[in-house]
């Protein structure tokens, strides 16, 4: 078998030679998830240094060990990593890997994530799940496993269901109906992040999320885990759904597991579509990504420039309302060619509506104005054009 050699932060690792970035690779190393492991390293340097010790990391879907490997050499207070896979392919090249940049405080095992998991339960402060396709069936050996004041980094590739483009597959890993706007990014964080908090909820432990983002192929997320019930109970206060209007672009937010929806949409009195259970709540930490920000000169990633972008962006969402308006799509329901997008957030921002980009969509804004006043202010600056 030939080996690939590849470089990325502070470390080398080497993997079987492979034509395309596959779950049929013999040992799975993905280079578009840079991003990924850099933003990574940034969020669990911030979660140590806001804990104040030294802190564990489980690994529990290795691959060729780089994301340990990294964690371990990158990330400052990291007294142990644990790297697992179930691949015994896999975990031969962790080792080799981990041999290669002379890491110390690093353990391989071999063995199913959710073994691992509950056989080393209140062991780790951090726990990473990067599987193939959906993390479902893992959450729940995850939100037993972490204790209180720990962190849980959740990667989703399943995005085509959380999105809705298939809605059954939705509804049996998450537990929720998918809703296919053009929003559907935003939703699908939300549903994984519903789906984590009710889960979390069953072992009397509450989520609160400091990070999130969806990036090409897949979403991740970053949840500080708290212990207690009543906190649970409150923090599933934040769970509910979205109704939407396809007629009129309607949307709204409705708190709650058996609120009452109605079924007609109160703007235009179409059938309205609901998706849901999902988070409602905040799904960026504003603190927690400006100290991301911050480290990100400090630390020594390929990525930066890209990371900046997607953090400065995801901080002007922070305390922003849930959806988002893409402005295309608002222009086609009105039959006329869209304005500028820093126009239209001027003219929202004069009139004192909160507002700004997402990093969900580069033609989008979120904003605490009606639809109704954001067609007005279009309507206004392409008559002044
Ligand atoms: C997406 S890859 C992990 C990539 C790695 N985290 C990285 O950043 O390069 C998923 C890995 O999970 C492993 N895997 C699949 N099912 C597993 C299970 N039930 N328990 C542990 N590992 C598993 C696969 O062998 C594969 O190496």
């Amino acid at each position: 078998m030939d080996n690939k050699h590849i470089k990325e932060g502070l470390v080398q690792i080497k993997v079987p030679e492979f034509d395309k970035v596959s779950a049929k690779a013999p040992v799975f190393y993905n280079p578009a998830m840079e991003l990924n492991r850099d933003l990574s390293i940034l969020a669990l340097q911030k979660f140590q240094m806001d804990l104040g010790e030294e802190i564990t990391i489980c690994d529990a879907f290795g691959g060729s060990g780089i994301r340990g490997i990294r964690y371990a050499r990158e990330i400052s207070g990291v007294s142990q990593v644990v790297v697992n896979d179930i691949s015994s392919l896999a975990v031969q090249f962790a080792k080799e890997n981990a041999d290669l940049n002379d890491v110390q405080n690093l353990e391989i095992y071999q063995n199913d994530a959710n073994l691992v998991l509950r056989e080393r339960r209140g062991e780790f402060d951090v726990v990473d799940i990067d599987p193939f396709g959906t993390p479902s069936y893992f959450v729940d050996s995850v939100a037993n496993s972490l204790k209180a004041d720990s962190m849980l980094c959740l990667t989703a590739t399943d995005t085509s269901a959380l999105c809705g483009t298939y809605k059954e597959p939705c509804i049996r890993k998450y537990n929720a109906v998918p809703l296919k706007t053009e929003y559907c990014h935003e939703n699908g964080i939300r549903i994984l992040a519903g789906f984590a908090a009710l889960t979390f909820a069953k072992y009397k432990k509450s989520v609160v999320i400091k990070f999130s983002h969806s990036s090409e192929h897949y979403m991740r997320l970053y949840l500080q885990v708290e212990k207690g019930a009543k906190e649970s109970d409150e923090s599933l206060k934040n769970v509910g759904f979205i109704i939407h209007c396809r007629k009129c672009l309607f949307r709204k937010p409705v708190n709650g597991l058996a609120p009452h929806i109605p079924d007609k949409c109160p703007e235009c009195g179409e059938k309205t579509q609901v998706g849901g259970p999902m988070w409602l709540g905040e799904i960026q930490d504003a603190d927690f990504i400006e100290g991301m920000i911050g480290l990100a000169e400090e630390k020594d990633i390929n990525t930066e420039k890209k990371a900046l972008k997607l953090l400065n962006r995801c901080l002007e969402e922070s305390n922003m309302p849930a959806t988002f308006y893409d402005l295309h799509v608002v222009c086609k329901k009105l039959k006329i060619s869209a304005p500028s997008i820093v126009d239209v957030m001027e003219s929202l921002e004069a009139e004192n509506y909160l507002v700004s980009r997402t990093h969900y969509n580069p033609t989008a804004i979120k904003t605490n104005a009606p639809l109704n006043k954001i067609e007005e202010v279009i309507k206004i600056l392409l008559a002044l054009d």
